[in-house]
């Protein structure tokens, strides 16, 4: 793992072509991201992804709305570098992880998908307050994440469901791979603590916006 150029499972070069096959509905976040921010009738926001990846969702964004100001961070450069060939000077860039974010009231839409769930309990919660600082009063946060389900027993059936995914697409020791990742590599944590720990960081509206298998996303009004 260690030669890997991210903290993901997979290499900036052949992340976009994994992905899809590791995360159950990956593209339907970036949808719900996408119809969340229209609904809220932002047509030409400042908009900040933080752990961005290859950009996808900054390209989508894009075409379908050429105003969004795009700033896209990531603390791996061979990460930010991907994104870069896919939306050039359509967006700034920032090469730093979420907890190092230094931007203050500057943003109407802040975006971590699937980028906080390397933290530890305190650095997690550094992140969101860096994100939340980083909003305009009345913007929104947009986050998914892994979860963890509520009780151990219902933990174990979302990883079963989890680990017959896998298997439609990877042989038996990359889905060991992924699976033996969680509580080592990544730390999901309840919708209840996520919901939690969104408050506690000031956030004066906070919502469930999407669920299934063991991901969820957020949403929270500064
Ligand atoms: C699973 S990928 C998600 C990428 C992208 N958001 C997407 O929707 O495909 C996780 C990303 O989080 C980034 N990351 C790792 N640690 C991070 C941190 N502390 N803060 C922000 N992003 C981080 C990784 O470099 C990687 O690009």
């Amino acid at each position: 793992m260690s030669k890997i150029d991210n903290a993901s499972a997979y290499d900036s070069g052949i992340y976009d072509s994994n992905i899809v096959n590791v995360l159950p509905y990956y593209t339907e976040f970036h949808a719900q991201v996408m119809d969340l921010v229209k609904t809220m009738g932002l047509n030409a926001p400042e908009w900040l992804d933080t752990g961005c990846g290859t950009g996808t969702l900054a390209l989508r964004a894009l075409s379908e709305n050429n105003s969004i100001r795009f700033t896209l961070a990531d603390p791996s450069a061979q990460m930010l570098e991907q994104a870069r060939a896919k939306t050039g000077d359509k967006a700034s860039y920032v090469n730093c992880g979420s907890h190092e974010l230094s931007f203050e009231n500057k943003f109407d839409v802040v975006t971590a998908i699937q980028s906080h769930h390397y933290y530890d309990k305190p650095g997690r919660e550094q992140a969101v307050k860096h994100c939340y600082d980083a909003l305009k009063e009345g913007g929104v946060f947009v986050t998914f994440e892994n979860i963890k389900m509520s009780t151990e027993a219902s933990d174990a059936i979302g990883l079963k469901r989890w680990e017959n995914f896998l298997s439609k697409s990877f042989d038996q020791e990359e889905v060991k791979r992924h699976i033996d990742r969680r509580g080592v590599e990544v730390f999901p944590i309840t919708i209840e603590e996520h919901l939690k720990l969104l408050k506690e960081c000031g956030f004066a509206s906070v919502n469930v916006l999407w669920q299934s298998y063991l991901q969820a996303g957020f949403w929270a009004i500064k």
